[in-house]
This record gives C-alpha cells, structure tokens and sequence, in this order.
C-alpha cells in the first residue's frame, strides 16, 4: 500500500505501523492526509494479518501539529459540515484492534485529537501536547470536548481547551494524557514491546475487550459530534479566525523574506 502523505510499514510480528510523513511541515493534518489516513485504516481493519497499529511521525519535531492551517483558513461551514476530521477519528477509535500513538515533540490540535482516538498515548522527554485551537479563532471540533473530558477529567479539559497551552511530556503523564513517557530513543521500543505483550494474549478476547471499553468509554456520540461540527462551521465564517490564522501564515511568509525559512 502506498499513499502520500503517509507511510504504511508492515512487520513480520503481526502489526503495521502508520507514519504521518509531512516532517517539513510538522505532520500536519492536511485534507490528502486524512484521506490517505481513512482508506489505509480501511485497508488494514480488513487485513486479518494485522493485529494492531502503532503510530508515529516522520523527522524528529512532531507527531502531528495539527490539522494544516494554510487549508483550515479557507474552510467554510460546509466544510466543517462534513466531519473531516471528525470522521477518521471516529473511524480510528472503531479501528478493531489495538492502536498506540508513540508521540515524539509535538502533538497538537486535531493531532492531540488524533493520538485521543487511539487505544494508548506514549511519549518522550520532547513531547509537547494541546489543544491551541482558541488561540487560532476556532473550537477543537473533532473530539477533543468528548474525548479529552474521558481522559483527563472535565476540569483538566476545560483548562486546556480554554487556554490553549502547550503541555510538556511530564504534566501529560501526570494527568492521565500519556500512559508513558520514555527516552525519545526508546519510545519506539517501548511501544512495540507492548504491542508484543497484546499479541500474545488471545486476539478474539482482546478484540471483544475493546468493543466492551470502546462501549464503556466516553465515545463520542454522532449527534456530538455534529454539534461540535456545527460550532466549528460557524468559527469557520468568522473575521476572528481568519486574522488569528492568517497572523500565522504571515509569520512563516516574514521568514521567507527574511531568507530564514
Ligand atoms: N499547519 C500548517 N503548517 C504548520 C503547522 C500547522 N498546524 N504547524 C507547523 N507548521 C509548519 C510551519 O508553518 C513551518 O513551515 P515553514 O518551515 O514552511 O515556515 C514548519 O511547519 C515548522 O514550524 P515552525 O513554526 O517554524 O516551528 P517552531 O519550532 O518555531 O514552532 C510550533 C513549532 C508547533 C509551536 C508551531 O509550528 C505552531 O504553533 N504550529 C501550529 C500549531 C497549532 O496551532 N496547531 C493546531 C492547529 S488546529
């Protein structure tokens, strides 16, 4: 299988691994990408050899920085209307097997979102997790008010939300964000250990049992998940989002001129 923004390895010990392969961009979520995403998972819930997945990003800044701002800043209400992102993360957390997102530096917006769809969340001493989507005139509307309330309590999560900041690897272990945080050189390993430690258990018991938590979780339901699309329609159309967003492009276009870029 071959897409482009991502790349898919197979391994000969029973799981794929998924690479989001943007690095001169930070992996950012763009609309090839979440396509690429989408028919890869299709795939690989169809192949009966692959037993789980592991995540991780290409280059050595970032998992995912978010979804890509230079396409978010032209997004319409009809867009947000379409659940993009919402609908792979929906599609990621019904993945039949286990799914391990290894975050090394940053994991952000609809990338934070990304790494909430999947069963579990290590990082290195150089993650960097958030949701900054207030900063940029628009709400985290892919899961993020759903799936962050289940993982670190609705109080945590209306601070992050709220706020915007940046959380460093240690804090996201210490509120439930990151199982794990390991040595950037060992996270791999690490992930693939307990990849190993699943597939030696029964693969009928450990599929039913993520049906039963997926069940017992806090998923995100449709009728939530289009309000949340809903809301973002309407920061979509606003003056507000577009001068926040277009502060950043700008910034990257000053470094151009400037011959840093
Ligand atoms: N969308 C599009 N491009 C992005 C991006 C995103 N979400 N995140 C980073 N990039 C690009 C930058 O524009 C830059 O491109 P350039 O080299 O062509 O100028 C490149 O990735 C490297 O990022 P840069 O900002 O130069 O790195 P940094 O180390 O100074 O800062 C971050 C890193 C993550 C703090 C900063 O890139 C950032 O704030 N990104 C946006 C994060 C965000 O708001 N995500 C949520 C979106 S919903």
């Amino acid at each position: 299988m071959s897409y482009e923004t991502i790349e898919v390895r197979s391994t000969d010990e029973g799981w794929a691994e998924v690479v989001f392969n943007r690095p001169d961009v930070l992996n950012a979520l763009n609309l090839q990408m979440v396509k690429d995403l989408s028919a890869a998972l299709e795939a690989l819930a169809g192949d009966a050899s692959v037993r789980g997945l592991i995540f991780h990003g290409a280059g050595d800044k970032a998992f995912v920085a978010g979804a890509d701002i230079s396409e978010l800043v032209e997004r319409k209400v009809d867009d947000a209307l379409m659940a993009i992102n919402a609908g792979l993360f929906q599609k990621l957390e019904d993945f039949p097997r286990p799914t391990i997102a290894a975050i090394r530096g940053y994991c952000l917006g609809g990338g934070s979102e990304l790494a909430l769809a999947c069963d579990l969340r290590y990082g290195s001493d150089d993650t960097v997790m958030g949701q900054p989507e207030v900063k940029l005139g628009i709400i985290p509307g892919a899961g993020a008010p759903h799936r962050l309330t289940g993982v670190v309590g609705t109080g945590m999560a209306r601070e992050l939300i709220f706020t915007g900041r940046l959380v460093k690897a240690e804090e996201c272990a210490r509120i439930g964000l990151l199982n794990r945080v390991v040595a950037v050189e060992s996270l791999l390993d690490e992930a693939r250990n307990t990849m190993r430690a699943i597939l030696k258990n029964s693969d009928l018991a450990v599929r039913l049992a993520k049906v039963a938590l997926n069940a017992a979780s806090n998923s995100v339901d449709r009728r939530h998940m289009m309000l949340e699309c809903i809301s973002q329609g309407i920061t979509f159309e606003s003056e507000d989002k577009r001068e926040r967003m277009t502060r950043f492009l700008e910034r990257k276009k000053a470094k151009e001129e400037r011959g840093d870029g």
